[in-house]
């Protein structure tokens, strides 16, 4: 045998040998979150790991080592909830209260949880004693309710968190970041923040967290009333539901201090936004074309997925139309139904390509609802951005692109044109947005190693590690009285109190013993 084909040899067992099969569940089930968990199952795949992804948008795809449980008719549920109702629609999310925040929010994510965990497709594969893993993904999503499935299959859990780093997330792996200096998701502020901010970030902790001892006697339900049927079947005992929620052993994040804050991470955790884009792929013909041809350049439009153009009041899809007109830039808008009297330089598609818009040489600028993945596709290809968010965490991301200087945050209005259109023409003429998202993308780029590549590297390194238990924050297991020092406190008022009352007895003897000295 020649030193070549021995060392081949030697390379095929040490790669076989690695190669880990890995569970990866993303039950939030809009077209976005599954993008991100479609980064999870790929990024795998590249490094030669066998993968089964439950997914609501499956590929469809024949790829080696992966294999796809379809649980797309969750759709129904969430489009009910979210696109196909009313109050959703672009028009009348206008000044709305953060829905985020309210009992229906609790109501809609753990519903879609349940709908997930409940799934015969995904109880036969958990109920199968023959399907193994090395460790389980699952994307958090505001509930913990998952956390039986790494349990049942007896293998460590890497959370996949889809959004910035925020406490609630991290409360799972360390403890609740200070509101001092650290937002919440949905937060509208920024940072520095003045007095009234930091109680509001105060109140807003302590407000979800109410919140959440109230949700918990359902999810611990939910919990005990879905898993140990299918823990039987495998023979294996369930841990408590609070067991199981603070045991993740990493969490990678949708996140980087380039777009994102600088908030501390515990040794269990790592930044790696941008991990979902592919290499670029070619464009459609026509919008090959289209972006090819554009003299002036091209203005990208896309309000995203959940709360889409078309939902726009008529006036407002007119007076939009009406602005791009006035543009000697092209205007690719995403709209998701048909309209007349289109402007020539304005094209309209049901369906972008949206990286491979954003990495033509021709883009100078996107107009956006803010949402995660747009916002760290755009810093990927060092796009300026106008933002128009509606809910969620685009208020937040944008308000950080903002402060970032590559882009321009615009209040949604019936009336928003003038302000718009000033956004637009500023960006499109000042280079210094352009110029600050170029070098803003540098930075997102500059890391020890590319996000796909840290991705399976963290996933390997957990396994390897049977969990990785050295890199769990202590923090996790230290309640809040003790991190607080309020148990010392009491001891000190004790003591305190005690030193006081031998003082004032000392004190009251003496002028006693003095009385009666003088009085005799
Ligand atoms: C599939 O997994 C096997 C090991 O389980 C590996 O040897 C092979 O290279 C993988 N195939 C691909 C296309 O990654
Ligand atoms: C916690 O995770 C570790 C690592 O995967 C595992 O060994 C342990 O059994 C888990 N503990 C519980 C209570 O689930």
């Amino acid at each position: 045998m020649s030193h070549k084909t021995a060392g081949l040899l030697l390379l095929s067992l040490l790669v076989s040998s690695e190669a880990l099969r890995i569970l990866v569940c993303f039950p939030m089930t809009s077209k976005s979150h599954s993008i991100l968990g479609h980064g999870y199952a790929n990024r795998l795949l590249d490094a030669g790991h066998e993968v089964v992804h439950i997914t609501s948008y499956p590929s469809k795809k024949i790829v080696q080592n992966l294999t796809e449980i379809d649980v797309s008719y969750l759709q129904d549920f969430f489009k009910e909830q979210t696109m196909n109702d009313d109050a959703f629609k672009l028009k009348n999310m206008i000044g709305k209260k953060n829905f985020e925040e309210s009992v229906f929010f609790f109501y809609f994510v753990f519903t879609m949880h349940k709908n997930f965990l409940t799934d015969p497709n995904v109880i036969k594969l958990l109920s199968d004693p023959k399907e193994k893993f090395d460790a389980v993904v699952l994307e958090w999503f505001f509930t913990e309710i998952t956390v039986g499935i790494p349990a049942l299959l007896e293998c460590p859990l890497i959370w996949a968190c889809s959004t910035e780093r925020h406490w609630q997330a991290l409360r799972l792996i360390d403890e609740i970041s200070n509101p001092a200096y650290t937002l919440d998701l949905f937060s509208h502020n920024r940072i520095p923040l003045a007095f009234w901010q930091r109680a509001e970030g105060l109140w807003k902790v302590v407000k979800r967290n109410v919140q959440l001892a109230i949700y918990y006697p359902f999810e611990k339900w939910a919990y005990n009333s879905i898993y140990p049927e299918i823990a039987a079947k495998r023979g294996v005992t369930m841990p408590s539901y609070e067991e199981a929620m603070y045991n993740g052993s990493f969490m990678l994040l949708n996140a980087h201090p380039s777009i994102g804050g600088s908030i501390k991470l515990p040794q269990n955790a790592a930044n790696i936004a941008g991990y979902h884009i592919e290499k670029t792929k070619l464009l459609p013909k026509d919008l090959q074309k289209l972006m090819d041809e554009a003299k002036h350049g091209v203005i990208y439009f896309s309000m995203g997925s959940i709360v889409q153009s078309d939902g726009m009041s008529e006036q407002m899809k007119r007076s939009l139309l009406d602005m791009f007109s006035k543009y000697e830039q092209t205007v690719i808008w995403k709209f998701e139904s048909d309209l007349t009297d289109v402007p020539k330089n304005v094209h309209l598609v049901k369906w972008a390509p949206q990286p491979s818009i954003l990495a033509h040489p021709n883009l100078k600028l996107f107009i956006t609802h803010g949402g995660q993945l747009s916002t760290s596709e755009a810093i990927h290809y060092g796009v300026p951005l106008v933002g128009l968010p509606v809910m969620a965490d685009q208020h937040y991301n944008m308000i950080s692109v903002e402060a970032k200087g590559f882009g321009i945050k615009v209040t949604l209005a019936e009336d928003m044109v003038p302000e718009l259109d000033a956004a637009v023409r500023k960006i499109l003429t000042d280079k210094t947005y352009t110029n600050r998202a170029k070098e803003l993308s540098a930075l997102f780029h500059d890391r020890e190693m590319p996000p796909g590549v840290a991705l399976t590297h963290w996933v390997e390194f957990v396994v390897r590690n049977r969990g990785a238990p050295h890199l769990r924050s202590p923090a996790i297991a230290v309640p809040l009285y003790q991190k607080l020092y309020l148990d010392l406190g009491v001891v000190l008022a004790i003591i305190i109190g005690f030193i006081v009352k031998v003082v004032k007895y000392v004190l009251s003897r003496r002028s006693n013993k003095q009385s009666k000295e003088k009085s005799s």
